[in-house]
């Protein structure tokens, strides 16, 4: 059992802290937002994350999970730190570090014993560096080890993935280090998980490596999709056919209205920046974000198309305004661009999300939010479809259609079956599917 901090109790430091728990750590989870703390100690679950609630609400009850505001007690109490503060992309597209330099200065004013300070949040490569020089300056070389241990989660599985990860990347320069950080990770050998050793450099970049190669992969099926629609293919059935592919894998070829969320867009900011600043022009990269800003672009399109251009004073029914099902996460949410674009030339927006309401409404106060999808499309002139919720593949296309005021849909993730569309005379859309 080792005693753990977490520095930042957010969709990663939450998660990490309670699977830490699960493994039969002593982990304290802190923030310096007090209110969020307040809540936990409350039993009360900040984010929506498929079985957080009961896994955080296990490990509380059995005194392996805490909470608290007093960031220099627990750190002081800890013999690792893991640091899960957020990097936003700042304005010239690198990571912000700020919250990191923040979490740092906190540990080395509390440096007491020998602590392996652990970093989670995705940094760029050299922060490693940064950071043990800038503890070096305070600290001997013997009060610390520094440790990259990127996180591979997926907001929606988060908990499945940090308990049953597909591997385990450890950055580090003192065999110590890596002996704690195997000894944090223990439980995951009984599953054979891969508990993998790099230089803290080489750790760094396999994250943002990661995170580029999956955004190409769905910017790569956008376009394909794209270019099916001109000639008569269905992209489902090419990335069927090229995923049985074991050297491909059929695993992020699923087109639609470009990718969001907290990690993609900034990640592939951040790495272009990390290329630019060293002389090496990272082409696709710059083009996995060409792309995916041309296919939000396209979608909006599509929906003028479906509407005769003209949105003006027309009700547009959104389902679905996370980035992706199953959280509530909305940050860069493919909806967010349409909402915008939609309001800004006069549309009337009616939305429907089943967990991301109220983070929508911070961010769009005025439109018009509805508790399930029949009353969101009522009297609506059309409906798009911009996440795949699993709720929204079981519509019944017959109400639907009933419900709507004109049948006009934009099926922005394919959820729907084109022949029961075309059966129901829908005026529809969706991406590269051919359904002529
Ligand atoms: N969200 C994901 O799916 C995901 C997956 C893998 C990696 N990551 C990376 O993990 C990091 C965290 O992401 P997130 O989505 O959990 O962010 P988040 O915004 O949900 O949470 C960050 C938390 O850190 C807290 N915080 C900020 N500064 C602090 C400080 N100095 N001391 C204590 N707490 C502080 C904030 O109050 C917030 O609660 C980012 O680097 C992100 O890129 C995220």
């Amino acid at each position: 059992m080792k005693k753990i901090a977490v520095i930042g109790t957010g969709y990663v430091g939450l998660v990490s802290g309670a699977g830490l728990a699960e493994f039969g750590h002593e982990v304290t989870c802190i923030d310096i937002d007090e209110e969020k703390i307040r809540k936990l100690n409350k039993g009360m679950i900040p984010i929506y994350e498929p079985g957080l609630k009961s896994l955080v609400s296990k490990n509380a009850k059995d005194k392996r999970l805490y909470f608290s505001s007093n960031i220099e007690g627990v750190i002081r109490d800890s013999k690792i730190i893991f640091i899960a503060v957020g990097t936003p992309q700042d304005s010239d597209g690198r990571a912000d570090l700020s919250s990191v330099d923040s979490a740092v200065n906190t540990i080395i004013s509390n440096l007491n014993s020998y602590k392996i300070i652990c970093t989670k949040s995705t940094v760029p490569v050299g922060t490693g560096k940064w950071i043990t020089s800038k503890i070096s300056e305070k600290h001997t070389a013997d009060k610390f080890d520094y440790v990259s241990n990127p996180e591979f989660l997926r907001e929606g599985s988060a908990v499945n993935d940090f308990l049953f990860p597909d591997r385990v990347v450890i950055g580090a320069s003192s065999s110590k280090a890596f002996k704690e950080m195997r000894e944090v990770y223990r439980p995951l050998f009984i599953n054979k998980t891969p508990v993998m050793e790099f230089s803290v450099p080489s750790s760094e970049m396999i994250k943002y490596a990661s995170n580029s190669f999956l955004a190409l992969k769905i910017s790569f099926i956008n376009e394909i999709a794209n270019l099916c629609e001109t000639v008569d293919a269905d992209v489902h059935d090419v990335a069927l056919g090229m995923g049985k592919d074991g050297r491909i894998s059929s695993k992020f070829l699923h087109p639609g209205p470009g990718f969001g969320g907290s990690c993609f867009p900034k990640d592939i900011e951040a790495i272009k920046a990390l290329g630019e600043s060293n002389g090496i022009a990272l082409n696709t990269v710059s083009a996995t974000i060409e792309t995916n800003k041309a296919q939000k672009e396209r979608i909006l399109k599509k929906i003028f198309k479906l509407m005769d251009n003209n949105v003006k004073g027309k009700r547009v029914a959104i389902l679905g305004l996370s980035f992706k099902p199953n959280t509530d996460d909305i940050r860069e949410s493919p909806s967010q661009f349409i909402v915008s674009k939609l309001i800004k030339e006069s549309a009337l927006i009616n939305a429907y999300d089943p967990v991301a309401i109220n983070n929508f409404k911070e961010l769009y106060p005025d439109i018009n939010y509805f508790e399930n999808w029949k009353d969101c499309v009522t009297d609506a002139d059309a409906c798009i479809v911009m996440t795949e919720w699993n709720e929204f593949r079981g519509i019944d296309l017959v109400e639907l259609k009933s419900l709507l005021k004109s049948p006009s849909l934009l099926d922005a993730k394919n959820i729907f079956s084109i022949k029961k569309l075309k059966s129901l005379e829908f005026n529809f859309d969706n991406v590269g599917r051919n359904f002529i």
